[in-house]
């Protein structure tokens, strides 16, 4: 069971004014905030990030999204966080998520869904450090 997952509050979350609810919504869930920083993606870096889509129809339009602005990455911690985290933001569309969970309340539309979960333990860890140096978790965050 991992106790780690990375979220992004997306640029659609940062332009909505949303940092704040979306923030009460994770720690009323029961999730600690172990590292947070506020930056805008290049392209490369979305493209490494979300390198698993690169042959996918909508790639493009995910790389231009995800730079459109500030995101706020997120290093959450809780018990059995990855899966927690997943269904604390519902399905990728918006339609097709639960009620309550973060994607229902705030998302527009199946791209543009204001939030990102780690899917495996194991991207949980590549996720972080793709934000976060170990020099900087350990010198600012304390990890
Ligand atoms: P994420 O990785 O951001 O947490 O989202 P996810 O696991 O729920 O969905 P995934 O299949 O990994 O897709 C990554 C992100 O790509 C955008 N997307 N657009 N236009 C489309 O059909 C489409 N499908 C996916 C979304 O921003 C999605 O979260
Ligand atoms: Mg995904």
């Amino acid at each position: 069971m991992s106790n780690r997952t990375l979220a992004i509050i997306k640029p659609d979350g940062v332009r909505k004014n949303l940092i704040g609810q979306i923030i009460t919504k994770i720690t009323d869930a029961g999730f600690k905030i172990k590292a947070i920083k506020m930056l805008k993606l290049t392209k490369d870096s979305a493209g490494g990030f979300y390198e698993v889509h690169k042959e996918r129809a909508f790639f493009n339009d995910l790389i231009e999204y995800m730079t459109s602005g500030p995101c706020v990455p997120i290093a959450l911690e809780k018990e059995n966080a990855v899966a927690d985290f997943r269904k604390l933001i519902g399905a990728t569309d918006p339609l097709q998520a639960e009620e309550g969970t973060i994607r229902k309340l705030y998302a527009a539309n199946k791209a543009e869904n204001v939030i990102h979960g780690s899917d495996s333990d194991e991207n949980a860890a590549i996720e972080i450090a793709h934000f976060f140096s170990r020099k900087e978790l350990l010198e600012n965050f304390g990890l």
